[in-house]
């Protein structure tokens, strides 16, 4: 038994394979190409380690897709590679375009494939899980109740779009192929190996450098926010208990303006590592020039995945924010190799040999 996992060098990827091992044994193929978002330093600790295969490589390869899923056999895919920053889907919308909807289609084909080859048991228990956000819904209005998975598609950044489109492809396989999918929509992770381009972890570390915290418009935009490792245990729900074809909202029910999680940060960082000129960071926070098509409010109804899949986060927003805030701390290091593009190098050092393996 073997699960074939895209984007595994990623923020909720390695996450995922991070958590996977800490339940069971069963080998994991990662299949990410290491875009600046793909980091193998968050799997250091899997190193020689024989349960995971790490190859270097394109969802858009149809030829080793084909080649890694006849010779690994995998149970199941979990589709988690994209790109995935909304701002740089403003400035360049093509690599979202290319990896997002394209990516997807080429991984659907393949795995269509595949899955059509394969016979009895193995046929049907096959799996294809796709990671979507609940960006695809669009942005609420203050009184509007949480996205369920019947709200309508409605998209607003070059980033929601791609993802809108890759989670209809995923919705027509099924329909018209027969292809075993779910999917997951969930809101805003926070947690370890984020990369800091986002808010949490590049609040924190401009923070720490003595840097502005660059706050977009009246920061009374409103996200809920789950800890990466919730995340990662709905996925596994998903996988084992998931209806075929159904569609599985998760949230954390921690909707939040973006102001009070800076705020929420710069306190912990006072207690936690207090500034030397004794000043609190807050004094650091800057208001700069708004996200165009900035949504204003997103909001998860969980219920779904809660009644059916027995589904419930392990943690508060209070216990995960104070447990990234530590992690940043103890790995100040790993933050300043990403800035620097050291990791880059060091990959190159410690990984070249095993990314040849294939
Ligand atoms: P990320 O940007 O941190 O990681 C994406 C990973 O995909 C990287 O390792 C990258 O190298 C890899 N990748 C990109 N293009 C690829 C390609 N063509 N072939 C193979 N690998 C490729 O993203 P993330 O935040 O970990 O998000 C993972 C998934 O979860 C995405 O599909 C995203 O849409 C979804 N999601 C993210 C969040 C969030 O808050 N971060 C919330 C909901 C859903
Ligand atoms: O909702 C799920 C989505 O959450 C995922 O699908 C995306 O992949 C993920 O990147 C995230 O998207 P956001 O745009 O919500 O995340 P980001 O961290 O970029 O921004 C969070 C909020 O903070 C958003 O309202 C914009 C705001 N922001 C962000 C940055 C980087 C700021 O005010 N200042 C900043 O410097």
């Amino acid at each position: 038994m073997t699960i074939l996992v895209t984007g595994g060098a990623g923020f909720i990827g390695s996450n995922f394979v991070l958590d996977w091992f800490k339940s069971n044994d069963e080998p994991v193929v990662n299949l990410d190409v290491l875009t600046y978002a793909g980091n193998l330093r968050n799997l250091a600790s899997l190193q020689g380690d024989p349960r995971h295969i790490f190859v270097q490589g394109d969802i858009l390869d149809r030829a080793l897709l084909d080649k890694l899923l006849a010779e690994h056999r995998p149970r199941a895919i979990v589709h988690f590679a994209a790109e995935s920053h909304v701002d740089r889907s403003i400035h360049g919308p093509a690599a979202f375009l290319r990896t997002n909807i394209d990516g997807t289609f080429s991984l659907l084909e393949a795995a269509r494939a595949y899955w059509g080859a394969l016979e009895g048991a193995d046929k049907a228990g096959f799996r294809f899980h796709h990671v979507s956000t609940d960006e695809v819904y669009g942005s609420l209005k203050p009184s509007d109740p949480p996205f369920t998975e019947s709200n309508p598609y409605e998209p607003n950044s070059p980033y929601s779009a791609s993802k809108a489109a890759s989670d209809h492809l995923v919705r027509a396989w099924h329909h018209t192929y027969g292809l075993p999918v779910t999917t997951s929509n969930c809101s805003n992770n926070y947690g370890p190996y984020h990369f800091p381009e986002k808010l949490i972890p590049l609040i924190i570390a401009n923070a720490l450098a003595g840097k502005p915290l660059p706050i977009y418009g009246d920061g009374q935009q409103i996200r809920d926010w789950l800890y990466v490792s919730d995340h990662c245990s709905a996925i596994r729900a998903i996988l084992a208990k998931g209806q075929l074809g159904e569609v599985y909202n998760v949230g954390g029910w921690n909707e939040m303006p973006n102001l009070q999680i800076v705020h929420t940060l710069c306190d912990l960082l006072d207690e936690l590592s207090p500034s030397a000129s004794g000043k609190s960071y807050r004094e650091q926070i800057t208001y700069v020039t708004d996200r165009p098509g900035h949504d204003r409010r997103y909001a998860i109804d969980a219920r779904k995945i809660e009644r059916d899949l027995d589904w419930r986060p392990a943690e508060t927003f209070e216990t995960g924010i104070r447990k990234t805030v530590q992690w940043y701390l103890a790995n100040q290091e790993w933050v300043r190799d990403v800035q620097s593009g050291a990791y880059r190098e060091w990959l190159d050092k410690n990984y070249g040999a095993r990314e040849a393996v294939q």
